[in-house]
């Protein structure tokens, strides 16, 4: 994470994020903050899936940014009890701007750095959106692997990024270009990727061979938000 155009440019050994939360970027801080919350369907497109479609339940997610996307969640689906969670700064920062605009819906915030064990237990569903595409391969597992302790039986671990195709199918023009786009961002800034269907299947089975890669589904009007699913075949003792 450190082997980055954005490390040589800016002259820093830190990782992005890291060096995202330096003092100095304060503005820059607030700009991503709202640029993450526009990339988000609101709440009547995400009325097109969730129970019927993706099968979210008492739903975690690592990363939750602003937690714009699990806000409109909570408040479409009332039933779901949902766990916000990103670093300390971001969930401090999201904790104070939600006092000006409580949502309606069952939600909480908690800091957690998802390198670390996962420490809300036995939920239904484990959630990262635009999670992966900010990191390697090798960071990927890590991440996945810290889940692995909390994982009852049957629980399901949703990704949503982009579904890259396969070089031959990947259509040139103005279609795809905001995913080649966001490809070579994630490259400069992360020495990461957006990857296809069998790269994140890869992602599963090499954090775990129980976590097994099952399926996907593409949020509606919202190609960036295309959900993997894998599900929990372990048996852990939680
Ligand atoms: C591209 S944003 C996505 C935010 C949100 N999930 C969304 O879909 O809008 C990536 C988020 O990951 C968070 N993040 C980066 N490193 C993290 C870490 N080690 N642990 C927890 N969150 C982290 C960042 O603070 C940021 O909010």
């Amino acid at each position: 994470m450190t082997e980055s155009a954005h490390g040589v440019a800016r002259h820093t050994a830190l990782p992005f994020y890291d060096w995202l939360d330096r003092e100095d970027n304060t503005p820059l801080r607030a700009c991503l903050g709202r640029g993450d919350g526009g990339h988000q369907p609101r709440g009547p497109a995400l009325a097109g899936y969730g129970p019927a479609g993706v099968p979210l339940g008492d739903t975690t997610g690592g990363g939750g940014g602003g937690g714009h996307f699990a806000r409109d969640l909570a408040e479409v689906y009332p039933a779901f009890s949902v766990i916000v969670q990103d670093l300390p700064r971001v969930i401090r920062q999201t904790v104070e701007d939600q006092k000006n605009s409580p949502g309606s819906g069952s939600i909480t915030y908690q800091a957690h750095n998802f390198f670390a064990e996962q420490p809300v237990k036995n939920a239904d569903v484990y959630f990262m959106r635009h999670i992966f595409h900010n990191h390697p391969d090798a960071e990927c597992v890590k991440i996945l692997e810290a889940l692995l302790p909390a994982l009852k039986q049957g629980a399901r671990v949703l990704v949503s990024e982009y579904i890259v195709p396969p070089p031959a199918e990947l259509t040139g023009g103005l279609g795809s270009k905001p995913m080649r786009q966001m490809d070579l961002l994630t490259m400069a800034l992360f020495n990461a990727k957006e990857r296809t269907k069998d790269e994140y299947s890869r992602l599963f089975q090499q954090a775990s061979p129980a976590l097994v890669f099952q399926d996907i589904h593409q949020v509606p009007d919202d190609p960036r938000s295309c959900i993997f699913e894998a599900v929990y075949q372990g048996a852990n003792d939680i």
